[in-house]
């Protein structure tokens, strides 16, 4: 399938000079949303390490994560902007190509040992993913493996992920 053509670009948003991937078309699309979360856990399963847990940034990796988790039988573990879980956490900051932020992630969410995947719409300078993988491993979880549906690779985030198994359907 050509799951670019349910890519939509979108020229100067947020700001000016930022081409915005948006995946939406393809949430929209039933075959091309399903096949993309096939693909996903195809590779997952190809891990030859039974995953425990998928983690997922808020909020565009829940609607990746989430579904990857479901046909895998993983947990599902969300991964959110401050002041949005009710719990004691953990937390980590970090710089987008737009503006900075911070994640957290319930202290309890994941035990020592647990083999985790990080799944998310996109990496681009991999701040988001970075932190997702300080978190993962502050709980002592084990980053197995890192998916995303689209890498932008002029931003080079790969090149802070060297340690891991990273995977990207699609690469602009
Ligand atoms: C986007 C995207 C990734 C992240 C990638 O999320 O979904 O999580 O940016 O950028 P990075 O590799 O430079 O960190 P965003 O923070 O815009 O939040 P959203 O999913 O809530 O829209
Ligand atoms: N997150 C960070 N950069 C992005 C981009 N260019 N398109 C969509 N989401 C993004």
């Amino acid at each position: 399938m050509d799951f670019k053509k349910y890519i939509a670009d979108i020229k100067d948003f947020p700001e000016e000079g930022i081409i915005f991937r948006d995946v939406t078309p393809l949430l929209k699309d039933n075959e091309a949303y399903k096949e993309t979360i096939d693909t996903f856990a195809k590779w997952a399963e190809g891990l030859e390490v039974n995953v425990d847990v998928v983690a997922g940034p808020e909020a565009r990796g829940f609607l990746f994560g989430c579904p990857v988790a479901y046909k895998i039988n993983a947990g599902f573990v969300p991964v959110r902007k401050p002041g949005k879980l009710p719990r004691e956490t953990v937390s980590a900051s970090y710089a987008l190509e737009y503006g900075t932020n911070e994640v957290h992630i319930h202290a309890d969410s994941i035990k020592p040992g647990e083999n985790v995947i990080i799944v998310d719409d996109l990496l681009a300078t991999g701040g988001t993913v970075e932190a997702t993988i300080q978190l993962v491993e502050k709980l002592g979880g084990k980053v197995v493996g890192i998916a995303f549906l689209i890498e932008l690779e002029a931003l080079k985030g790969r090149e802070r992920l060297k340690d891991y198994n990273v995977y990207s359907m699609l690469t602009y």
